[in-house]
């Protein structure tokens, strides 16, 4: 053994260049391998005398410890990540990866909006059960047991054979009756949430979709303050020349009834597909509501009086998107939803 075979090791050691993890295993194996060199060296230096012994024992040691902290180095930087897959080493100024980011439903980004109007207007958002009762979905919206409008919704049942089924509800009116059982007067509030009917699925029809409520109850309520909300929220949610107008209608919570029109943005009133040539598009019933159903939640109807709407928030998507199937909300295909990406407003 001589200094030149420690000094030789050595530089070898400071030389290494390794560009992956496997080149540093190599040269783990090339230096403290079972046939490795430093182990040779430590071989032959039980062999030799002990006067050679007492030179050669600490650079020995020193390049064991030498070798053992340059491959620690050396496995620090190639980071054992993709440099070392690759064979690259990392580039520092590259731009970094892209971190996916999900957007928003389309869905979620139309109730966002229309809450947000309604909010601006002095509304409070109401929740309710998904999980109801007959009374809150039906009775005490003033559809008597047996009432031909209850077919109006096909319901799904939950449970049946007592006085008051649970099932899930078929719209969102039950949070009204619940907000008038419970908020003191006057109430204003809207009610957005995922409502289920029992229909076959279809470009314009789902079991399940979403609505949101309206109500607003003090005293000296009247239809013109209805018309009104509503117009500003037209013009909110379609643009500032947005028109509108009513058509007479019936549901048994609200009397006197409406269907609401918007005129159509597409076509601007001329006439197109959408609209089906009649320059309106339908977006929603209202109503003032009817005394029955203040009386059957403990308002006095001589003393307050209420209007109450409903819309379904997919179709004000599609009427605002131009979405022709109904299916594409729920089918979660990212072509659909990636469209709305950008569709978000602050
Ligand atoms: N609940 C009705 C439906 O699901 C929508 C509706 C119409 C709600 C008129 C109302 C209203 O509050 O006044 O079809």
């Amino acid at each position: 053994m001589t200094n030149k075979d420690i000094e030789r090791v050595l530089s070898e050691i400071r030389e290494l260049a390794c560009k992956t993890s496997r080149d540093i295993e190599e040269a783990r194996i090339r230096l403290l391998g079972k046939k490795g060199e430093i182990t040779a060296l430590f071989e032959e230096f039980r062999t030799i005398d002990k006067s050679e012994k007492a030179v050669f024992g600490k650079p020995l040691n020193e390049l064991k410890q030498a070798a053992i902290t340059r491959l620690e180095e050396l496995k620090e930087a190639v980071g054992g990540g993709e440099a070392a897959s690759t064979g690259a080493a990392a580039d520092l100024s590259m731009p970094g990866d892209d971190f996916p980011l999900g957007s928003r439903h389309p869905v979620s980004i139309v109730r966002q909006q229309i809450v947000d109007i309604f909010r601006k207007f002095g509304y409070d958002v109401a929740e309710g059960p998904e999980i109801e009762d007959d009374r809150h979905v039906f009775e005490a919206l003033n559809f008597p047991p047996n009432h031909p409008a209850r077919d109006m919704q096909d319901t799904f049942f939950v449970s049946t054979g007592h006085l008051n089924p649970i099932l899930l509800r078929t719209h969102t009116s039950s949070v009204q009756v619940r907000t008038m059982e419970s908020a003191s007067l006057p109430i204003r509030v809207i009610c957005p949430g995922r409502v289920f009917r029992n229909e076959a699925i279809s470009a314009r029809a789902h079991c399940i979709f979403h609505q949101v409520e309206g109500l607003y109850v003090d005293e000296n309520v009247t239809f013109a303050d209805l018309k009104q909300a509503i117009l500003l929220f037209a013009r909110e949610m379609f643009g500032p020349d947005t028109k509108i107008r009513m058509r007479p209608s019936y549901f048994p919570f609200t009397e006197p009834s409406a269907e609401v029109d918007v005129s159509c943005n597409i076509c601007h009133g001329k006439g197109c597909n959408v609209c089906k040539g009649t320059g309106w598009l339908e977006i929603m019933g209202c109503g003032m509501v009817d005394p029955n159903v203040l009386k059957a939640s403990g308002i006095d109807p001589q003393k307050y009086s209420g209007f109450a709407f409903g819309m379904g928030i997919e179709r004000i998507a599609m009427l605002k998107w131009r979405v022709n199937d109904l299916r594409h909300y729920f089918e979660n295909d990212l072509r659909f939803l990636k469209q709305f990406e950008s569709c978000v407003e602050a």
